[in-house]
């Protein structure tokens, strides 16, 4: 194990099986530890202006290394997870003399690694891709268990693949120099955990939330990242393509997407717009008698430190019709995900209309003390 890497968290599946390597450092030594897949092959690192700017020496050390690397750089927004861009990389993957044995590095968050995996699933039917995260969201979360997609005008995320990285290498060091906005509304993936597996992971962000949020404290933000990654890893290993338990990964983001469709991916970062949309989950959960007055106050109390953007009015007839073309939808039966309890996810078919509607009205109406 190299020096900066502080915890090894396995995601176990069959031959697709890889781990997920966390250290603070950690991109100092890539040259070392990408060092197994290196047999002289031509890679690319597929990354995004902001974070070229910023981690180009991460880029260099490799090339000083002896690797063949060129880097490609896609638009800065939610706008590169489209089809177009997919093309623009494959072409330059192509003029680069990419070929089969190629390597893709994926640095960057969420974007940047659904859309680079999405382009490593369909490069000459599939090549080896890494991720290298850098925000809190692609660390914990969207880095890990194969999800790859582009955008459609319909919706988020129609188009795509199952498809493995080879590694995901995470140092949280990346996070210094991300946007406190982007910070926040990366932790709703981590209280989402804590929502639907692990009541730790709630706690601590409740007790903990300035310090997490400030990452001025090593060990806390290294234990609620490796807490994180490995209930993802434990779930997509039991469910890789979401028949079952993986659903649960989805509470919050049924009505969550549907904001995130309906502003056109501009208004609302992901996390906020799950952040919202789990607002509505503990909502529909306490209105359906799943959890008790006290633990649904205390639930929306800690929603609420998060800072977030204003929604505006949504016009519920919208938002239904979104959620009406959810992927997880099946027979046209919706799949909800609600919670019995903090740390308990479940799946539910019993979500009406109405129960739509009306945990909209009330996390609208106030925006605040749902
Ligand atoms: N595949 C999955 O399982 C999965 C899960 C959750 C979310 N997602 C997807 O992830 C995307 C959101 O990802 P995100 O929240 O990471 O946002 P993002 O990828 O859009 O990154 C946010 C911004 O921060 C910049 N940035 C990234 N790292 C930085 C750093 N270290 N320092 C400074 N700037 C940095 C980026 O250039 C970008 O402008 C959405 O498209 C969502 O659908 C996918």
């Amino acid at each position: 194990m190299n020096s900066s890497i502080s915890q090894i968290v396995p995601l176990a599946l069959g031959e697709h099986s890889y781990d997920i390597s966390v250290g603070f450092g950690l991109r100092s030594e890539l040259a070392d530890i990408l060092a197994p897949w290196n047999q002289g092959q031509q890679w690319v690192v597929l990354t995004q202006r902001a974070i070229y700017d910023l981690y180009k020496p991460v880029i260099d050390q490799l090339k000083s290394a002896g690797y063949r690397i060129d880097t490609i750089v896609v638009p800065g927004d939610e706008s590169a997870k489209n089809i177009r861009h997919a093309e623009d990389v494959w072409t330059q993957m192509v003029q680069l003399g990419c070929d089969r044995s190629s390597i893709l590095l994926a640095l960057g968050g969420g974007v940047v690694g659904d859309l680079g995996g999405f382009v490593a699933a369909t490069y000459m039917r599939g090549i080896p891709f890494i991720q290298v995260p850098t925000t809190l969201l692609a660390m914990i979360d969207s880095a890990i268990g194969g999800k790859t997609a582009v955008n459609l005008a319909a919706g988020k995320n129609l188009v795509g693949a199952i498809y493995q990285p080879k590694a995901v290498l995470v140092d949280p060091g990346f996070l210094q120099t991300l946007p406190r906005r982007n910070v926040i509304s990366s932790l709703a993936e981590a209280i989402k955990y804590g929502f639907i597996r692990d009541r730790s992971i709630f706690d601590t962000i409740e007790k903990r939330f300035d310090d997490l949020v400030s990452l001025n404290d090593q060990a806390l933000l290294s234990e609620i990242i490796a807490k994180s990654c490995k209930i993802k890893a434990e779930i997509v290993s039991n469910d890789q393509f979401e028949n079952g338990e993986r659903r649960l990964l989805n509470y919050g983001h049924t009505i969550g997407h549907a904001f995130e469709t309906i502003q056109e991916y501009g208004g609302l970062y992901h996390g906020e717009a799950v952040l919202y949309g789990m607002k509505c989950a503990n909502f529909i959960s306490h209105k359906k008698g799943l959890i008790s007055d006290e633990l649904f106050h205390r639930a929306q109390a800690v929603l609420h430190r998060f800072e977030l953007p204003e929604l505006g009015q949504l016009a519920p007839e919208r938002v239904l019709e979104v959620v009406s073309h959810d992927k997880k939808n099946i027979n046209g039966k919706l799949n909800f995900i609600l919670i019995d309890d903090i740390g308990n996810g479940l799946v539910s078919t019993d979500v009406s209309e109405d129960d739509i509607v009306e945990s909209l009205q009330a996390v609208t109406t106030t925006q605040t003390r749902t």
